[in-house]
């Protein structure tokens, strides 16, 4: 099935939209705020790692967010990614949106209101006839805007499902030509995403003329399984954030989904247009700019995650990185894989080490140099070349 969208022209089955929303949705954790130089400097290595979609902020939320959306429209007036801004369902937020994105070569609003029965009984203070009228609405106004437009059902995942296939029927029927189903709270399963996406297909009519997407938050630490299964599900857009911020435990990480597809592309037959080999500098670019960095064990952008200690792990990667590398850290932006030395390591890597640090040593230094490593790896975490060097030089003039 290949889909027309105002955006990407035609698409064919396999492809899969990166929608980046670390300018807004990644901006709302606590302490991620950025400003407008900082979000344009982002913006420009976003573009440069492939992202599709760039949600660059929500217009109507402050003068500095409209200002900032305003200004990466403009960087992008001419080509680059689809720049999007967020609204709610109102219509001076959308107005705002439409606004701030107007000169971008490639405008999105991207409007959104609760459907579920406890946000629209509890936080809306409306009935779902009244929500049903302003998805209607509010689609509606923004197709007078631009032919790019997003819904979304917030807390998709805890919508009943008759109500949001009549939503989604409703924004289909007013013109939205991409419909997400945000797991708000990160509450669902991957076997949620299937049923959701695979009966919005069945059963709204229009459906095979939309892009589906999936945003998902982490408060589970499912967001990137409930991605992947979305995916296999129909959802061909996909929300994500570099380094997987976002409130409260975060977004879906842009870099694993990613490298999932990539690495997986058998067994999940998608692919992205994402540059890969940019994935790390975006993720540094992040962590300088915002003053947070990754935690090591982070995949594909922790200082860990092609760094080997175990013995057993070094001496397999040193006859073939197979062993314990599924993906080349090459490939995502790191210069090489790390075998860190401290007390897992083995023989065959201390030996590999010396070797790297110019030192020929026969059979017998070995086992002695080898033999101290171990009481100071005992004492320290890691063991630096510099005390490498140190060991070994002393062991040569003790003789
Ligand atoms: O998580 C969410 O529901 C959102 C929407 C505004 C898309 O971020
Ligand atoms: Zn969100």
């Amino acid at each position: 099935m290949t889909i027309q969208h105002p955006s990407f022209g035609t698409l064919s089955d396999d492809r899969v939209i990166i929608f980046d929303t670390t300018l807004r949705d990644g901006e709302q954790s606590p302490g991620f705020s950025m400003n407008l130089e900082e979000k344009l400097r982002m913006a420009e290595a976003l573009s440069d790692l492939g992202a599709d979609v760039l949600e660059a902020g929500f217009p109507i939320a402050s003068p500095g967010d409209f200002e900032s959306v305003q200004s990466i429209a403009r960087r992008f007036s001419k080509s680059g990614p689809v720049v999007c801004g967020l609204s709610r369902s109102a219509p001076k937020d959308i107005l705002r949106a439409a606004e701030a994105v107007k000169e971008a070569a490639r405008p999105r609003i991207h409007t959104f209101i609760s459907t579920s029965p406890l946000h629209m009984s509890v936080k809306l203070r409306m009935t779902p006839e009244q929500v049903l009228e302003a998805v209607a609405n509010s689609v509606t106004l923004a197709r007078q805007h631009t032919a790019d437009v997003e819904w979304s059902a917030e807390d998709g995942s805890r919508t009943e499902p008759d109500f949001l296939c009549r939503c989604v029927e409703t924004a289909i029927k007013a013109g939205a030509t991409t419909i997400n189903i945000p797991d708000t709270v990160g509450y669902a399963l991957p076997e949620d995403m299937t049923r959701i996406f695979a009966m919005l297909r069945e059963r709204v009519p229009g459906a095979d003329g939309v892009i589906f997407s999936t945003h998902n938050h982490n408060d589970l630490g499912l967001a990137v399984a409930n991605t992947l299964s979305a995916l296999k599900a129909g959802a061909r857009q996909v929300e994500c954030t570099i380094n997987g911020i976002g409130e409260r435990a975060g977004n879906a990480s842009l870099e694993e989904v990613a490298m999932a597809l990539r690495t997986r592309q058998e067994a999940l037959g998608y692919k992205t247009e994402i540059v890969t080999k940019n994935i790390l500098r975006t993720s540094r670019l992040l962590a300088t700019i915002t003053g947070f960095d990754v935690q090591p064990n982070k995949a594909i952008v922790g200082r860990n995650a092609f760094a080997h200690e175990s013995g057993i792990h070094q001496d397999g990667m040193l006859k073939d990185r197979g062993t314990y590398e599924i993906m080349t850290p090459e490939s995502v932006g790191w210069t090489t894989s790390s075998l860190v030395m401290g007390k897992h390591s083995g023989r065959a890597a201390f030996r590999d080490k010396l070797k790297a640090l110019g030192y020929e040593v026969g059979d017998n230094q070995l086992n002695d140099a080898f033999a101290r490593f171990k009481e100071i790896a005992d004492r320290k975490k890691v063991v630096y070349d510099e005390d490498i060097v140190a060991l070994v030089d002393d062991q040569i003039l003790r003789g």
